[in-house]
């Protein structure tokens, strides 16, 4: 069961922001969720059934740009690390750095280079959303596979969405 209208922006109050896992959000706005530090976090409900509309879209866009490389759910691959790993130690400025500057480990044997999509609308419009997914699945709070049920998105998420992708 999906919460609320399809079309209503869900309002939660202060109560009902809590989350599975290590990272509780303190602050809801337009369906985003943000932690102590106004680092974009997850909302994860129901044994990590339901999770919020940010985890859901960046799982979508996880599987549409970086799994390619970085393998299903974030896990790695003989190519590309595991990002479930290294969000236990990359902050959400280094994980945007990297994202938007990219990354060339120039002392492997084997050449390894993480592309830069600080130009790709399609990457960098949801960037927070992609953290969020990642940062859930590092947690443990979001398992392997597609999420089962989400939040609805927002009428304000979408109006951010088609102003950023122009
Ligand atoms: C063409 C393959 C490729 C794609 C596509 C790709 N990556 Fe990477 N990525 C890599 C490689 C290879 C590395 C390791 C680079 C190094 O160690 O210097 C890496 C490293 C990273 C790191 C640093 C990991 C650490 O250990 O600190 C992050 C964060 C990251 N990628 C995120 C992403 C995200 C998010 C996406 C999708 C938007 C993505 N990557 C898409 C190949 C890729």
């Amino acid at each position: 069961m999906m919460v609320g209208a399809a079309n209503a922006d869900p309002a939660p109050d202060a109560a009902s922001l809590k989350s599975e896992g290590p990272v509780q959000p303190t602050k809801v706005e337009d369906g985003k969720y943000t932690d102590k530090d106004g680092t974009p976090t997850y909302r994860v409900t129901e044994g990590g059934k339901q999770v919020d509309w940010s985890s859901m879209s960046g799982y979508l866009r996880y599987n549409a740009n970086c799994i390619v490389c970085h393998g299903p759910d974030g896990a790695g691959s003989t190519y590309a690390p595991s990002l479930v790993d290294a969000l236990k130690h990359d902050d959400y400025a280094t994980f945007v750095g990297i994202v938007a500057g990219g990354k060339k480990d120039v002392n492997a044997s084997e050449q390894l280079v993480m592309p830069a999509f600080g130009e790709n609308k399609n990457v960098m419009c949801y960037i927070d959303d992609v953290y969020v997914y990642l940062r859930a699945r590092s947690d443990g709070v979001i398992g392997r596979g597609r999420p089962a049920e989400h939040e609805p998105k927002s009428a304000t998420f979408k109006k951010a969405e088609d102003a950023c992708m122009g």
